[in-house]
C-alpha cells in the first residue's frame, strides 16, 4: 500500500518519505536569519538589470516598475487553464515527435491510444516524458538529441498494476521509455519532421553499455558483480537537462537516479543505510519496484550500482554505434544540466546544479586548454571540481573539492560530492535546476525553482538552509532566478559577484516579498522557473515546472509556460502556455534558428491527439514570417 502511494508523489515527497528531515530545533538561528532577511531586502539586493535597487518600497504591486513592458518583437500572451498550447500572434507550432512514435518502420504502428507501446517495441520508438535537448548538425543533416525523464507508470503499465511494475516485462517496458534519445529531423517542405530508419536514430536506456573516466573510474565505490573492474557501467537514467560539449558531442544528465534502487532484505540489518545512501535518498523500497525483478537494482545484492549513476554523461550524436562515457571528475548527484563555457585561458568550464532542497551549484574547471581542432580527451576527466558559496554581500567564491580541503579521498569526492560541498560549507540553495550563460559575456543564469522547507528544515546532509543570500525567502514557494558574474569577466575566476535576475512571486495576492521583485507583474507571473537557454540574441528564453492549479497563491499564474526575459532590462514576457498539467522543459533551435524546439512534458487531458492517453511531445514552433525566433 505504502509501494502504491508513491507513485503519485513528487521527487521532493518522495525524497521527504524516505528521509523525514527534522524541523530546525535552533530557534534562535531562525530568528536571526529572519531579521537579516529584513535588513537585507531593505537596501542591497538588485534585480533585473543591477540598475534597480530592491527596496523595501518596491515590494508593492503598485510600483511603476511593476508596468507591462512592450520591450519584445511579440505580444506577450496571456495566461492559459486549458489543455492546449497558446503562442503569440503570427508564431504556429505543431508536434515534432511524440511519446511512442516510431524511429524505426518497424516500429510504425505500435503506438495505441488505449494501451501506448508494447515491450517489444519499447525500444523502437521515442521515449516518454520530454526533457533536456539539442541539435547537432553532422554532414549538413539535422541530428537531435533528447533526453526522456522518466516513464509514467500510470499511462504504460495496466490499470491493475497499480502504478508498479509485476514483471521483468513491464519493469523492462519503463526502462526501455527513459533515457535518450538520437534521431534525425528534417525539413522537407511541410514543418520538420522525424527521419524514419536514418542511421543517425538510436536509443539509449538502462541497458547501453558504458564507458567511465576521471579520477573515479575503477574505483572500489563504482565496482560491482557484473563489473569488477568498475570500468563499464550500464545505462543511463532520469536524464533531466541537458549541454552540449565545444566540440559537438551531447552531454546527458542523470538526475533522481536513487529512486531506481531498492532492496529486497527487509531484515533489520538490510535496512541499515549508510551516511552517503542517506545523503543521496538511497534505501528500503525502490519506487517502481524494480529491484523485485531485476538484481542489478536490488541493493542487497548489488550495494554499489547506484553509484553508477547521477552522472553527466557524454554521447557522441554523429556515430549511433559510439559508447557513452559516464565522466566522474563532474561529481555525483542529481544532475539538472551542464552549461559548457571556456575560461580566458582556454580552459573548459562546465556550470551544473544539483536539484534538491539545500543542495549547492558545482563548477568543473579542466587543467588542460583548448581550441578549437585540438584533441578533447582529458578535458571533461583531468580537472578540479568546484563548489559554489554566497556571501551576503553578492560577493562569493568557489571553493575547490580536494582531498586537502575535504579529508576525503578523490573517488569519494567524486561519488559523494555532496558530501564534500557540506564538508567545505557550500551554500544551500532553492533546489537549482538549469544554468545558462550568456552567449556575449561572462555572466550565468541559474534557476533555483523553489524550497517549501527554505528556513524550517535542513537539508538531507544536515546542512542548514537559513533564509537569506540568493535565496531570501522562507518556505519559497516561488523560486528565483540568481546569475553571477566572474572576476576579471572570466569563467575560470574563483571569485565572483551575484544578483538575483528575477524573484518569481505573486503580486495579485501578496504586497510583501513573496510579490516578487519589480519585473514581475500581473501580466507576466509565474512560478518554479526550471529549464533555461539562451537564444543567439541574448534573450534568456525561460520555462516553468510549477504549480499549475491556478488558485489561491497562484491565482493568476495559469499552466506552466515558457517566458522570454531580458537580461539588460530585466524585462520579461510570456511566449507559451503548456497544456494543463504539463512542464515545459527542454529548448534548441534549427540550424537556421528559424524553428524553435520545445518540450512538453506530463501533459495532461488526451494532448496533442485529442483522442487516448496524453502524449509527451517535442513540438516545433515558428514565425508565420519565416524570420529567426532564437
Ligand atoms: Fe528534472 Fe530538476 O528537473
Ligand atoms: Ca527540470
Ligand atoms: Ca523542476
Amino acid at each position: 500500500m505504502e509501494r502504491k502511494s508513491t507513485v503519485d508523489l513528487s521527487w521532493d515527497e518522495f525524497d521527504e518519505l524516505r528521509d523525514p528531515r527534522p524541523t530546525e530545533s535552533d530557534f534562535d538561528r531562525v530568528v536571526e536569519a529572519a531579521i537579516s532577511r529584513r535588513g537585507f531586502l531593505g537596501g542591497v539586493l538588485a534585480f533585473g538589470s543591477g540598475a534597480m535597487t530592491f527596496g523595501a518600497g518596491a515590494l508593492t504591486s503598485a510600483s511603476p516598475a511593476r508596468a507591462q513592458s512592450a520591450a519584445f518583437p511579440f505580444k506577450p500572451i496571456g495566461i492559459a487553464t486549458d489543455f492546449d498550447i497558446h503562442v503569440p500572434e503570427g508564431y504556429q507550432w505543431k508536434p515534432l515527435v511524440k511519446w511512442g512514435q516510431a524511429l524505426w518502420s518497424d516500429a510504425d504502428g505500435a503506438w495505441s491510444p488505449e494501451t501506448g507501446v508494447p515491450v517489444a517495441m519499447s525500444d523502437r520508438v521515442f521515449g516518454e516524458n520530454t526533457d533536456g535537448m539539442d541539435l547537432f548538425v553532422v554532414d549538413g543533416r539535422e541530428v537531435i538529441a533528447v533526453n526522456s525523464e522518466y516513464a509514467n507508470p500510470e499511462l504504460n503499465l495496466p490499470a491493475a498494476s497499480g502504478g508498479m511494475a509485476r514483471s521483468a516485462g513491464e519493469v523492462t517496458l519503463l526502462k526501455n521509455l527513459q533515457g535518450v534519445t538520437v534521431m534525425e529531423i528534417a525539413d522537407s517542405g511541410n514543418g520538420y519532421q522525424v527521419v524514419l530508419d536514418s542511421p543517425f536514430n538510436r536509443r539509449i536506456t538502462h541497458e547501453t553499455p558504458m564507458s567511465v573516466d576521471g579520477p573515479a573510474a575503477g574505483s572500489a565505490l563504482l565496482r560491482t558483480l557484473a563489473d569488477p573492474a568498475g570500468m563499464s557501467p550500464v545505462g543511463t537514467m532520469n536524464n533531466c537537462g541537458a549541454g552540449r560539449t565545444l566540440w559537438g558531442t551531447y552531454l546527458t544528465c542523470e538526475e533522481n537516479f536513487n529512486g531506481y534502487f531498492g532492496t529486497t532484505d527487509t531484515s533489520e540489518a538490510g535496512r541499515q543505510r549508510s551516511e552517503a545512501e542517506k545523503r543521496y535518498g538511497i534505501g528500503g523500497e525502490g519506487r517502481y519496484a524494480y529491484e523485485r525483478f531485476d538484481s542489478r537494482y536490488d541493493l542487497s545484492k548489488e550495494p554499489n550500482e547506484p553509484n553508477r549513476h547521477g552522472w553527466v554523461t557524454e554521447i557522441d550524436p554523429a556515430d549511433a554505434s559510439s559508447t557513452p562515457v559516464k565522466h566522474t571528475a563532474l561529481g555525483r548527484f542529481k544532475h539538472e544540466n551542464a552549461e559548457m563555457v571556456q575560461a580566458a585561458d582556454g580552459r573548459i568550464v562546465v556550470y551544473m546544479g544539483d536539484d534538491e532542497r539545500g543542495e549547492f551549484i558545482y563548477k568543473y574547471v579542466s587543467n588542460a586548454s583548448w581550441t578549437e581542432g585540438q584533441p578533447t580527451g582529458g578535458l571533461l576527466s583531468d580537472g578540479t571540481l568546484y563548489v559554489a558559496s554566497f556571501n551576503d554581500d553578492q560577493t562569493g567564491e568557489w571553493l575547490a573539492l580536494t582531498p586537502e580541503t575535504t579529508g576525503m579521498t578523490m573517488d569519494e569526492i567524486l561519488v559523494f560530492a555532496r558530501m564534500a560541498g557540506s564538508k567545505v560549507g557550500a551554500t544551500t540553495m532553492d533546489r537549482p535546476e538549469w544554468i545558462s550563460c550568456h552567449p556575449a559575456r561572462a555572466e550565468a543564469y541559474c534557476s533555483l525553482t523553489n524550497n517549501a522547507r527554505r528556513g524550517l528544515k535542513p537539508n538531507a546532509g544536515g546542512d542548514a538552509m537559513p533564509v537569506g543570500g540568493p535565496n531570501p525567502r522562507e518556505a519559497n514557494e516561488y523560486g528565483q532566478i540568481v546569475r553571477w558574474r566572474p572576476g576579471n569577466g572570466d569563467h575560470g575566476a574563483i571569485d565572483f559577484t551575484w544578483d538575483l535576475y528575477v524573484m518569481a512571486g505573486n503580486p495579485a495576492v501578496h504586497d510583501d516579498a513573496y510579490a516578487g521583485s519589480p519585473n514581475v507583474n500581473a501580466g507576466n507571473m509565474f512560478n518554479s522557473p526550471d529549464g533555461m537557454a539562451f537564444d543567439s540574441s541574448g534573450m534568456l528564453w525561460i520555462q516553468t515546472d510549477g504549480d499549475d492549479s491556478n488558485e489561491d497563491d497562484f491565482a493568476g499564474m495559469g499552466n506552466n509556460q515558457m517566458l522570454i526575459g531580458n537580461p539588460d532590462t530585466g524585462d520579461i514576457a510570456r511566449f507559451l502556455t503548456a497544456p494543463k498539467g504539463a512542464e515545459v522543459t527542454g529548448l534548441c533551435w534549427s540550424a537556421d534558428r528559424r524553428v524553435a524546439f520545445v518540450g512538453i512534458q506530463h501533459p495532461g487531458g488526451s494532448w496533442p491527439d485529442g483522442v487516448g492517453k496524453p502524449r509527451s511531445s517535442v513540438i516545433a514552433v515558428w514565425r508565420q514570417d519565416g524570420a529567426i525566433v532564437g
